[in-house]
């Protein structure tokens, strides 16, 4: 009998897939069995992860596309959904953060593409997915928050980035409520402080033993912590989760 962890027979894509976590959680769904589009706006960082989890033996397509622009999301989705395969599971996983300075000093346009990216990006990404899906009665949709949406990081400012989290895991409920009835499951990942480019960018260097030491676990998290959280909250094992926030932390927000 076949696992309900198993993806096989599903088609899948991940925003943000060409690095970091969501290329890891697009391997892991490759391993599960499912065929697994790649959304990035590094076309070049796509394209390489299409043709790893190509080698896995499943499917899959890049497709470089910046998913601040709505209609060129809505584009991509409907390019996966009929030369991939009818969509069931996708991660609205593409984020950006820029702080690092006091918030009475932030420029406009430094809160615009955080909220954009972050935020509406998500929203257009699960917009077009439900487009598809909802027609059939049948998809599970996972997007990407923070615990940032749920703590303020302490010596992080980022006021845009914190709000952007809170307003992805908020937005996940308000989608799952609204789309349940027809078979379309929301919810949202809130990943710790995890080992990926972002977190070992030079702008937040100093800042990396101060939050091993607020992590009860007493380590930072790595990539692959997140994949098999990724991969349950859109099997059928998730069957009855929806508009939960899944927070995968080390214990962080326990403190
Ligand atoms: N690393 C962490 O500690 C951590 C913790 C909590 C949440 N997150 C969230 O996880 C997600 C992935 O983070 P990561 O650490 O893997 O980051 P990363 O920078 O390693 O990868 C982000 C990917 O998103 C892509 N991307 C960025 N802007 C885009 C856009 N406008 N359109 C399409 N693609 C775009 C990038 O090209 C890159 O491939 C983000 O939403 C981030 O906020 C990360």
């Amino acid at each position: 009998m076949k696992s309900s962890f198993n993806l096989e027979g599903k088609t899948g894509l991940i925003t943000g897939g060409g690095q970091g976590i969501g290329q890891a959680v697009a391997k892991a769904w490759a391993q599960a069995g499912a065929d697994v589009a790649i959304l990035d706006a590094n076309g070049d960082s796509a394209a390489s992860t299409a043709l790893e989890l190509e080698s896995v033996g499943v499917r899959s397509l890049a497709i470089a596309v910046d998913v601040t622009d709505n209609s060129a999301v809505h584009d991509a989705v409907q390019r996966v959904d009929s030369e991939l395969g009818e969509l069931d599971i996708a991660f609205n996983n593409a984020g950006i953060a820029r702080g690092e300075v006091p918030s009475v000093d932030m420029p406009a346009d430094w809160w615009r593409s955080v909220i954009d990216v972050n935020l509406s990006g998500v929203f257009y990404s699960a917009q077009a997915e439900a487009r598809v899906m909802l027609p059939r009665g049948r998809g599970a949709i996972l997007n990407m928050a923070s615990m940032s949406g749920i703590i303020a990081n302490k010596g992080l400012l980022q006021p845009n980035y914190n709000a952007s989290k809170a307003g992805v895991a908020h937005l996940t409920r308000s989608l799952a409520v609204e789309w349940a009835p027809q078979g379309v499951r929301v919810n949202s990942l809130s990943p710790g402080y995890i080992l990926t480019p972002l977190t070992e960018r030079d702008e937040v260097a100093d800042k990396r033993a101060e939050w091993i030491s607020g992590i009860p676990m007493g380590r930072m998290g790595t990539v692959d912590d997140l994949t098999g959280p990724a991969t349950f909250a859109v099997s059928d094992a998730s069957a009855y989760m929806n508009g939960h926030d899944l927070v995968v932390d080390g214990g962080f927000v326990c403190w």
